[in-house]
């Protein structure tokens, strides 16, 4: 835990007390949150306090927490059954579910691996890669996040605690995503596409150093955990074309972009490019852990045995996933995010304008990213600004997450009104007005 933010309430210094104990070390709480229950677009914690969620769990609420036809399609189906092994034997639910998926996809993509969380589901596109392709190298971006086991970590990097002693790793190349703000090159790029064309130089570049040896290329189309970095238009179809030419494979990873958080049910329709391989998971299940991996069925011909689990088809998550995309659907969430998205964008950008501790406001749909900085010539990260802006915002009842070195991430259920959109950004610009020293 970073930072005391207000004082914990006497019941979640119990928890936090007897969390020391026995919890591994190692997760990456920020501050003192203690969860208690969540609906909607609220949380609380064991004391009691309400906040307005601008986290939705990373990006896992799509839904809304607790969604009652996500509740009530998980009940009904504990009551029925739950674990179907569906490694072993063949369930219809699972396939419900699938084939349900398939429809907000576009139509190559007809085949699906079913797990349980993000990085499962990178390792199953990374072994699909290398079996179908016979290849051993993949290429991942600097700054990436796809996981943390040894499959997916091999590909991770944004930051060095994620790798530290994790080492050797499987065969992957870190090229260059184009990140304009804090711009890789040097001399530094002068436009966006210049950033874009910069990287993608480098990358064909690889590309021709692994000649025949390359079987994927693993992008996430805006890098989450990395600061909510949204590439210029270019780069996608760009990177398309190049994988193309060099008969490589693109697999998105839109564990955190997809299902609608970015307006498009995937992210990658933003950019008007189609992957070979899709990695799903968070929003999927409506809190429920699912994870899922689709590709053309022709793509995934790897035999019986090559690849397989004991949780993947979960009766109860495949439950929680029909619930979720139907709600989804009927409910037209990706509209709403791109609505409450221009809200928040704009008030932030508003906000860039009025502070100097404020240096970039990027993002699409409901996945946005506010980048703090010292000062707005320096660019020098604003890690403590960042830290001060978390605290004051959960001091006064909103519930923030960090990404990347120095900035915030608004990633709220894609149920969110206007009203709790408008609320959000005024406790927002107000604990800013501290960590900027009270002014203007
Ligand atoms: C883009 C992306 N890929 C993969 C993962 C890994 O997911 P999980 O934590 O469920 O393993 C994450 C998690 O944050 C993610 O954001």
């Amino acid at each position: 835990m970073k930072y005391i933010c207000r004082p914990p309430g006497k019941k979640s210094i119990g928890i936090l007390k007897r969390d020391e104990k026995v919890i591994s070390r190692s997760y990456t709480r920020e501050y003192s949150f203690v969860f208690r229950k969540a609906r909607g677009c609220h949380v609380w914690d064991v004391d009691g306090r309400k906040y307005l969620d601008f986290a939705a769990g990373v990006a896992v609420a799509g839904v809304g927490h607790t969604n009652p036809d996500v509740v009530r399609a998980v009940r009904r189906q504990a009551g029925i059954s739950i674990h179907a092994g569906f490694a072993d034997f063949y369930a219809e639910l699972p396939v419900d579910f699938t084939e349900l998926l398939l429809t907000f996809l576009p139509s190559h993509l007809n085949n699906a691996f079913l797990s349980n969380s993000g990085t499962e589901s990178i390792e199953c596109a990374y072994k699909l890669a290398r079996w179908h392709t016979k290849r051993k190298w993949v290429m991942a971006f600097n700054n990436c996040f796809h996981g943390r086991t040894m499959g997916s970590l091999s590909m991770t990097n944004s930051k060095p605690v994620q790798r530290d002693r994790y080492g050797p790793f499987l065969p992957v190349k870190h090229v260059d995503f184009p990140y304009f703000y804090r711009c890789p090159h040097r001399p530094l790029c002068k436009a966006p596409d210049e950033c874009s064309d910069n990287c993608l130089n480098g990358i064909e570049k690889t590309m021709k150093e692994l000649k025949n040896d390359l079987a994927a290329v693993f992008v996430e189309p805006i890098q989450g955990e990395g600061g909510y970095i949204v590439p210029p238009d270019s780069f996608l179809p760009g990177l398309r074309k190049l994988c193309d030419e060099h008969d490589v494979l693109l697999c998105s990873d839109e564990v955190q972009a997809g299902c609608y958080r970015t307006g498009t049910f995937l992210a990658m329709e933003n950019f008007r490019t189609k992957p070979d391989v899709v990695s799903l998971s968070k929003a999927v299940g409506g809190g429920v852990p699912l994870g899922v991996t689709v590709a053309n069925k022709s793509l995934m011909d790897w035999p019986h045995g090559a690849h397989a689990n004991t949780f993947g088809g979960n009766l109860l998550a495949c439950a929680g996933g029909i619930a979720t995309l139907k709600y989804m659907r009927r409910h037209r969430l990706g509209e709403n995010a791109k609505r409450i998205g221009r809200i928040l964008l704009k008030g932030f950008e508003d906000m860039k304008d009025r502070y100097e501790i404020i240096g970039d406001v990027r993002g699409k749909g409901l996945m946005i990213g506010i980048e703090f900085v010292k000062g707005k010539n320096s660019r020098q990260y604003g890690i403590e600004e960042r830290g001060t802006v978390l605290c004051k915002a959960s001091e006064k009842g909103l519930l923030l997450l960090a990404a990347g070195r120095s900035v915030i991430r608004v990633c709220p259920p894609l149920i969110m009104t206007r009203e709790q959109a408008l609320q959000g950004l005024d406790i927002f610009e107000d604990a800013v007005r501290h960590a900027n020293g009270g002014c203007p």
